[in-house]
């Protein structure tokens, strides 16, 4: 379990860290100072390679650390943490979400370290996300059991317990009315089956109630790019936990994975 609070204490000795957010379609990076978990400089952002191999997705990291190198001050030979759509133990990641068979099993904390030459931390993009939102957004100083829902691509979700992440909580994979939970309410979803909003707020609130009834959560946060609009669905919705937007939005996975960074110097 990871501790908001040692992470805070890391934070504050070391401040600036490279944070990078690997996607189905983006892989974004910028140098975070973890002070106020702020981009010190531009997000970049790189198209991830079709497929999704892992050497070229390293490639592709490298070319993006290269460039934040030469743009922001203060990034040379910064660690580097890295958020990606898997279960992730020890560095070694256990499933790969729209990425290819090649992260199975594989040991992406040292790959990337010798890939990078420079120290790495790997956790799961929805774990970073969440302590993110923990640490700086909308979860600050919120105690109890929160819950962190990405909906994007897939659904990745954050379980927080006063402050202490439960890692890789799988929500998007509940199975609710036959379907995989993500297949049905997802971000992605919504767009590629030209969803309203009614009809998604619809998808949304059958999963949030299930999730709500196993879990009882003390607050839901709902990130990813979607939070932008949240006033066209969180009105539709009706449960008895307050579910609130996100307030980092996009940059959350990338300032997650800077966090984690911090870890990376030992
Ligand atoms: C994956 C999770 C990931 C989420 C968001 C899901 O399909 O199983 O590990 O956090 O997508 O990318």
């Amino acid at each position: 379990m990871a501790a908001v609070t040692a992470t805070i204490e890391a934070a504050a000795a070391h401040d600036l860290r490279i944070g990078i957010d690997i996607g189905g379609t983006w892989i974004k990076g910028a140098l975070i100072d973890l002070a106020s978990g702020t981009p010190a400089g531009a997000v970049r952002r790189l198209q991830t390679p079709a497929g999704g191999n892992v050497g070229a997705v390293a490639d592709t990291m490298d070319r993006l650390v290269a460039e934040l190198e030469v743009e922001c001050l203060g990034a040379a030979g910064r660690p580097v943490g890295v958020a990606i759509p898997s279960i992730v133990k020890r560095g070694i990641a256990h499933s790969a979400a729209n990425m290819d068979g090649s992260w199975i099993g594989l040991d992406v904390q040292s790959y990337l370290k010798s890939r990078l030459g420079r120290p790495v931390r790997v956790v799961n993009d929805a774990d970073a996300a969440g302590m993110a939102e923990a640490l700086y957004g909308a979860g600050t100083a919120r105690k109890g059991v929160v819950l962190v829902l990405t909906l994007g691509t897939g659904i990745g979700s954050a379980l927080i317990v006063d402050g202490r992440l439960v890692p890789n909580f799988e929500l998007g994979h509940l199975e609710v009315d036959g379907f995989k939970a993500e297949s049905r309410a997802s971000a992605v979803v919504r767009e590629n089956e030209g969803l309203g909003w009614v009809e998604y707020a619809g998808r949304l609130q059958r999963y949030l109630a299930h999730v709500e009834f196993l879990f009882s959560p003390d607050l839901i946060i709902i990130g990813g790019g979607i939070s932008a609009c949240s006033q066209e669905y969180l009105p539709r919705l009706s449960l008895r936990t307050p579910v609130i937007p996100a307030s980092l939005e996009n940059s959350a996975g990338v300032v997650g994975a800077a966090l984690q960074a911090s870890a990376a110097w030992n």
